[in-house]
């Protein structure tokens, strides 16, 4: 379908170089720009927050799809919001009791919810966030651990995608109003790797090392493309 989005992961860019390096992938092809958030205590790394965001926006009218690697993730919609971010990514893991207040004030604040969960989580914990009155849109399926790029993609978690797709199964149609839900894969994803997600059913790509460690980004982008699109 015409549902596939890839979204080069810009944790593998040259930070000091954002705004061209942002550019460069909208060139080569890119659908989304996915800004890994990390806040040195859902995970062990540090990475950007609202004012870096505040400041790309002021380059790019590209989809800003924020993934969130934070322990309070309500405390970051209001800045996110503020800063031009477009999809706001929350963990499930950091989010049990609070949920429906975030998916709404995400919403309230003009951003598309997402839930993300990590490779030990089962997903029957994002149901009630897809089946409930105010549903989140997107659902990542963390592929590596969270914290880091350049990892190995771990292909047993295709089995939740499966599961995901079998289970709601308009999930993928972009355009579709009646259930707008996307599916992401996120860690590891590259040439060797995509066939597995896109026959598990994702329709959303993040990938940063082997895009931005490629002679030729463009190439991996439209390859990955192809491979959601057939
Ligand atoms: C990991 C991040 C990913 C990461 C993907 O915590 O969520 O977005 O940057 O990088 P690769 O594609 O190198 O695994
Ligand atoms: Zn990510």
């Amino acid at each position: 379908g015409a549902s596939a989005k890839i979204a080069p992961s810009m944790l593998s860019s040259d930070f000091a170089n954002l705004a061209s390096e942002a550019s460069r992938m909208l060139r080569c092809g890119a659908d989304w720009l996915h800004m890994d958030i990390m806040d040195g205590h859902f995970v062990p790394n540090l990475t950007i927050g609202a004012p870096v965001i505040e400041s790309l926006r002021k380059h790019t009218t590209a989809y800003l799809d924020c993934h969130l690697m934070v322990t309070n993730p309500l405390d970051y919609v209001e800045p996110l919001g503020k800063a031009g971010a477009s999809g706001f990514t929350f963990h499930v893991e950091a989010s049990k009791e609070n949920w429906q207040e975030l998916v709404q004030k995400i919403k309230s604040k003009g951003m598309r919810p997402g839930v993300a969960l990590k490779p030990g989580t089962p997903i029957e914990e994002v149901y009630p966030l897809i089946e409930g009155e105010n549903p989140v849109e997107l659902v990542l399926v963390m592929t590596v651990e969270p914290g880091f790029g350049g990892q190995k993609f771990m292909s047993e978690m295709m089995e939740k995608v499966r599961v995901l797709r079998k289970k709601y199964p308009s999930l993928d149609i972009e355009h579709n109003h009646e259930n707008p839900v996307t599916v992401l894969v996120d860690g590891g994803l590259g040439p060797s790797t995509i066939d597995a997600a896109a026959s598990a059913g994702a329709n959303c790509i993040v990938a940063g090392s082997s895009v931005f460690g490629a002679p030729e980004p463009a190439q991996v982008i439209s390859l990955m493309r192809k491979s959601v699109d057939e």
